[in-house]
C-alpha cells in the first residue's frame, strides 16, 4: 500500500492546475446508460472511483476508453443490469446506476452500499422517489431490485436534502411519461452539472441550482458529445487550505470561485486573502490564520466535504474555532490522527472544539477516508519534521496526482510504493 512522506514548514508558491470534478464526473458517466450510442465526455479526471465508474459500466455491458483528456462510453450492447456488491462495496456512488438502467431497461438489481467510515448514509429517499414513480421494489439478500414498464411522472419531496438521491431521481424522470417534481432538492453545482449534460442529451429540466427541480420526461435521448466537467470545487477548496496554512502564494487555474462563495468567506475571515487574476484565482496565505467557527451545510452553505480541511487550518490558528458537522453523523476520523501530531481537538457530539497551537509535529498517521487523508496532507505540510501518512488509496480516489501537483509547488513530498 502507498503512504506519502512529507515534511512540512516550506512555503508552498505557483501555480495548480484544478481537475474536473469526481462528483460530476460520476454521476454523468452513470447517466450515459439513459441513451444507447457512443457518448464523449471531456475533463472526467483520472482517479480511481472514476476507474471504478467505468469498470461498473463495462459489467453492465459498455464500452469504457480513456484517452487523454477524452472518456468515450459505447451503451449499444448493455445486457446486464446488476451492480454487485464487489464493486458498490469499494465506492458508494456506484447506487447513481441505479435509476437509469430502471429508467431505460424498467430493472436493475444493485447492491445495498451499507455503512461507511463517515456515517450509515442510507439510499432510503432515492428508493421512496423511484417506488413513487411506479418502480415495484424488493430488498433481497443485500440487493435493491426494482423494475418497472414505463416510470411516470411523481411530486416528490426529499425529508432530508441528499446528492446523489436528486441526482438518481433526476435521471429516473428524464424518461418517465409526464412530469416529475423534485422538491427540497440538493443545490450543489455537480447537480446543476449532471442537469446541464441532460438537457445537452434532449432532456427537459428545469429549476437545478432551485430546491425545486422540475422534469418532463421524454421518450429517448441522444449520446453525450463532447460536454465537459466543471472543475472540481473541493480540490480547489483543498489548495486553498494548503495555502492558507503554509503562509503560501497560489493561483488556481481551472478553478470557479462562485462554487465556493462559502469556503471563500470563511477563509477571508480567517486571514487569507483572494484575488482574481488572469490566470485564475490567486490565494494568499497570512503569517498566522485566525480561529474561526464553522457549520456544515448542504450548498451553499460551507460544505462537509471541506470540514477536515478546514480544521486542519484551525488546529495551528489564533485562537479557538468551534466546528460543528451536521451532514454525516461521524465525519471526525480525521481528528485522532490530528492529535498524534499535536492538535488540541475535543469532540462532543457533531461539534469539534480545536484550540489553535503555536505548530504540529510530524507523526505517523493513517488516512480513514478521502477527505479526512486530505486534512492531514494539510496538515503535514506545516507540521515540523516528518510525517508518514499510510492508506493513500483513500486520497487517489478522489485527488489527481495530488501528490505530483504538491510537488509543483514546492512541497517536500515523496509516494513510497510497497
Ligand atoms: N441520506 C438519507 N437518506 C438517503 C440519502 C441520504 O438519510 O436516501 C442522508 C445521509 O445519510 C447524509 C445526508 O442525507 O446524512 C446527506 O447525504 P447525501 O445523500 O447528500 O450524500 P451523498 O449523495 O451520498 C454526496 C457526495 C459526498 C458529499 C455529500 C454531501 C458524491 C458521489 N458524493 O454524497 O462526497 O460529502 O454528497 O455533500 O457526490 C466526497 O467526495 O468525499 C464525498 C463523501
Amino acid at each position: 500500500m502507498d503512504r506519502l512522506v512529507i515534511r512540512g514548514g516550506r512555503r508552498l508558491k505557483g501555480e495548480v492546475q484544478i481537475s474536473g470534478a469526481k462528483n460530476a464526473a460520476l454521476p454523468i458517466m452513470a447517466s450515459t446508460i439513459l441513451s444507447q450510442g457512443k457518448h464523449n465526455i471531456k475533463d472526467v479526471p483520472h482517479l480511481r472511483d472514476v476507474m471504478t465508474m467505468g469498470k461498473l459500466l463495462a459489467n453492465l455491458g459498455a464500452g469504457f476508453h480513456i484517452h487523454n483528456n477524452e472518456t468515450i462510453i459505447d451503451c449499444d450492447r448493455i445486457k446486464n443490469f446488476e451492480a454487485p456488491y464487489d464493486l458498490v462495496k469499494t465506492m458508494r456512488a456506484s447506487v447513481l446506476v441505479l435509476c437509469p438502467l430502471v429508467a431505460r431497461f424498467g430493472r436493475a438489481k444493485v447492491s445495498l452500499p451499507g455503512g461507511c467510515a463517515i456515517g450509515a448514509r442510507p439510499i432510503n429517499l432515492h428508493l421512496m422517489g423511484l417506488e413513487k414513480m411506479g418502480a415495484k421494489i424488493q430488498l433481497e439478500s443485500g440487493y435493491v431490485i426494482a423494475k418497472a414498464t414505463r416510470l411516470k411522472g411523481a411530486s416528490i419531496y426529499f425529508d432530508t436534502i441528499t446528492v446523489t438521491g436528486t441526482e438518481n431521481l433526476m435521471m429516473a424522470a428524464v424518461l418517465a411519461k409526464g412530469t416529475t417534481i423534485l422538491e427540497n432538492a440538493a443545490r450543489e453545482p455537480e447537480v446543476v452539472d449532471l442537469a446541464n449534460c441532460l438537457i445537452k442529451m434532449g432532456a427537459r429540466i428545469n429549476g437545478a441550482g432551485s430546491s425545486v427541480i422540475e422534469i418532463e420526461g421524454v421518450d429517448e435521448l441522444k449520446p453525450i458529445a463532447n460536454y465537459s466537467i466543471i472543475p472540481d470545487r473541493i480540490e480547489s477548496g483543498t489548495f486553498m487550505a494548503v495555502a492558507g496554512i503554509t503562509g503560501g502564494d497560489l493561483v488556481l487555474k481551472n478553478c470557479i470561485p462562485e462554487h465556493l462563495d462559502a469556503v471563500i468567506m470563511k477563509l477571508k475571515d480567517a486571514g487569507v486573502v483572494f484575488k482574481e487574476t488572469k490566470k485564475g484565482l490567486r490565494v494568499i496565505g497570512p503569517e498566522k490564520l485566525i480561529a474561526r467557527d464553522a457549520k456544515t451545510i448542504p450548498y451553499p452553505g460551507f460544505p462537509t466535504d471541506m470540514q477536515a480541511q478546514f480544521m486542519a487550518m484551525m488546529t495551528v490558528a489564533k485562537g479557538t474555532s468551534i466546528i460543528k458537522e451536521t451532514v454525516f453523523e461521524n465525519r471526525f476520523m480525521h481528528v485522532a490522527e490530528l492529535k498524534r501530531m499535536g492538535a488540541d481537538i475535543n469532540i462532543e457530539g457533531g461539534t469539534a472544539t480545536v484550540k489553535g497551537v503555536e505548530r504540529l509535529k510530524g507523526a505517523p498517521v493513517m488516512a480513514t477516508d478521502l477527505r479526512a487523508s486530505a486534512s492531514l496532507v494539510v496538515a503535514a505540510l506545516c507540521a515540523k519534521g516528518e510525517t508518514i501518512i499510510h492508506r493513500i488509496y483513500h486520497l487517489d480516489r478522489g485527488y489527481e496526482r495530488m501528490d505530483e501537483k504538491l510537488r509543483q509547488i514546492g512541497a517536500d513530498i515523496e509516494r513510497l510504493t510497497s
